[in-house]
């Protein structure tokens, strides 16, 4: 049986099961030590108010975190977590240089900072539970912002991430902007 319901604090360690399951190395929170990403996820839960856990089987096996201003928790989380996210970056080098590209190149790249138009910080599925997850969680994600009066929504997703793509494209999405590590996409409801 499925069912899916907003996320609670208590569902957690079960999503950081499915976040190391299914995002691979080349994203750096896939790099975070448990706690840490525990405590990632804690704070970007409180800025995402839009955000569902699926069960299969009374499991869970997906999750959707979306909101207006995800950055705000990211930018708590930094501020609590300076420290190891700093060592993180100078075990796994290659992200200090994607940060300064970022900044430097990429300044414009908003999508995950627009107060007016809701976005997806992040979707994940059970790579060994092919019941549509994906498609699940999006169709109750765009249920809830409707009720919210919200008709279009973004997200970001790294340029090497196929299987995402991929997904985003058979489901209505269209590409806004790229910037050098990533596109953004954007969904109309209307
Ligand atoms: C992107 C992502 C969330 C898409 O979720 P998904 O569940 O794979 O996508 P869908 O909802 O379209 O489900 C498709 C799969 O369910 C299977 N399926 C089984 N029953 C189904 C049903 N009733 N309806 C639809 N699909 C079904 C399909 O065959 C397909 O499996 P396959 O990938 O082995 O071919 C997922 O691939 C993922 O977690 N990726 C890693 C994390 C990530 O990159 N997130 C995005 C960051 S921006």
């Amino acid at each position: 049986m499925i069912s899916i319901r907003t996320t609670i604090g208590n569902d957690l360690d079960d999503i950081i099961r499915i976040h190391l399951l299914s995002f691979d190395k080349s994203h750096f929170s896939a790099n975070f030590p448990p706690k840490l990403l525990k405590s990632y996820l804690e704070c970007l839960l409180k800025s995402c108010p839009f955000s569902f856990t699926l069960l299969s089987d009374n499991k869970v096996a997906g999750y959707i975190f979306g909101g207006l201003n995800p950055s705000v928790g990211v930018k708590d989380f930094i501020r609590k977590n300076l420290w190891e996210v700093i060592s993180v970056f100078f075990k796994y080098p290659r992200f200090i240089k994607e940060k300064i590209i970022e900044i430097l190149f990429d300044k414009d790249f908003k999508v995950k900072n627009s107060k007016e138009i809701p976005t997806v910080y992040i979707i994940a599925a059970d790579p060994f539970v092919r019941i549509g997850i994906g498609i699940k969680l999006i169709n109750s994600f765009e249920m809830k912002i409707r009720t919210e009066n919200f008709f279009e929504y973004r997200l970001a997703v790294r340029k090497d991430n196929d299987k995402a793509i991929k997904f985003y494209e058979r489901n209505g999405f269209h590409r806004l902007f790229t910037s050098r590590t990533s596109y953004c996409y954007s969904k109309s409801l209307r």
